[in-house]
């Protein structure tokens, strides 16, 4: 069964195409991760699909409702943590979220969410006093109040540090194992790589590739990434031709179908020149070296 069904989606800002003809699924129960670059339309698509903003054509369904003219019956079932969420900030945390608690018919416990996000000892604390990251922690907190069987992520860990990321990891591993669906936008391909049963990555607001982390790499699993560091002396220019090569400083990386050959003329290259390869590592590309590659000229919005 499908939680989410959206065909040809088109969003128009004036001349802007923000959103192009995004047509895709959400099954029930998955977490569905939707990357792109700044401005590849995320938001965008996220907010549609909550109610929070129209579309200029397409259709969605969510949990069988058009958010575009759906009421309380529909908001009732979601939880959303948009990107940037206004809330008012002279209102302690315990206040705020017993306050969105009054709104649902479903009501998670106020204070087990309150610890379960990692707010326990800032309960009595103004918003307005919260750091970045606990504040983020808040906004996830309001997302879960109404234990919504569908929760919008909108980039949910951004400011966390570490030890927040994993622990808003497990949180929706646990939300997983309850059956919920999750739309998430991130921008670390690790949290994406963790938390998605299958994504979909966008630019310009229009589909680049869609599948489960693992497809996404074997489709590109051909390629291996040899990489090592410029010996002193040596400029890119000397080097023999490796294929697609990437210089970053004194970093250099080569994406190649046939790693046996081209190891072969990198090091016979370093021998016949008497120089050490430093560094020099062969490894399969990740997700964020697939991702990267899928962008390519595509990034920028
Ligand atoms: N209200 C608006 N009015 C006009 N243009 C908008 C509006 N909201 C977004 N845009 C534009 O639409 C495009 C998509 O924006 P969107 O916020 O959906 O991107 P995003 O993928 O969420 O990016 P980010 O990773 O930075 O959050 C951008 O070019 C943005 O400038
Ligand atoms: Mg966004």
């Amino acid at each position: 069964m499908s939680a989410i069904v959206v065909t040809d989606l088109r969003k128009d800002y004036g001349p802007l195409a923000a959103v192009d003809g995004l047509s895709f699924d959400v099954r029930e129960g998955e977490c569905f991760c939707v990357l792109g670059p700044n401005g590849a339309g995320k938001t965008t698509t996220v907010e549609i699909l909550e109610g929070h903003r129209d579309r200029t054509g397409g259709e969605v369904e969510v949990l069988g409702f058009d958010p575009g003219s759906s009421g309380r019956e529909f908001r009732e079932r979601i939880g959303i943590v948009l990107q940037e969420a206004g809330v008012d900030d002279e209102f302690t945390v315990r206040e705020l979220v017993t306050l969105y608690r009054g709104m649902y018919p479903r009501r998670r416990d106020v204070d087990e969410l309150i610890e379960l996000v990692g707010l326990a000892d800032k309960a009595e604390a103004r918003v307005k006093t919260l750091s970045g990251g606990q504040r983020r922690r808040l906004d996830l907190a309001l997302g879960l109040v109404g234990d919504p069987e569908l929760l919008f992520l909108d980039e949910p860990t951004t400011g966390f540090d570490p030890s927040a990321r994993r622990k808003a990891w497990k949180l929706v591993d646990n939300l997983k194992e309850l059956g919920k669906t999750i739309v998430l936008t991130t921008h670390y391909m690790d949290e994406a790589q963790h938390l998605a049963d299958r994504l979909a990555i966008i630019a310009k607001g229009r589909m680049i590739a869609m599948g489960t982390p693992d497809e996404l790499s074997e489709q590109h699993s051909d390629d291996a990434l040899i990489s090592f560091r410029l010996p002193a002396g040596v400029t890119a220019g000397d080097l023999p031709a490796l294929g697609s090569v990437q210089v970053d400083g004194p970093q250099v990386t080569t994406r190649t179908r046939t790693a046996t050959a081209t190891l072969t003329t990198l090091t016979r290259w370093a021998t016949d020149r008497g120089v050490e390869l430093e560094s020099l590592r062969l490894a399969q590309p990740t997700l964020e070296d697939v991702y990267l590659r899928l962008i390519g000229g595509a990034g920028d919005g």
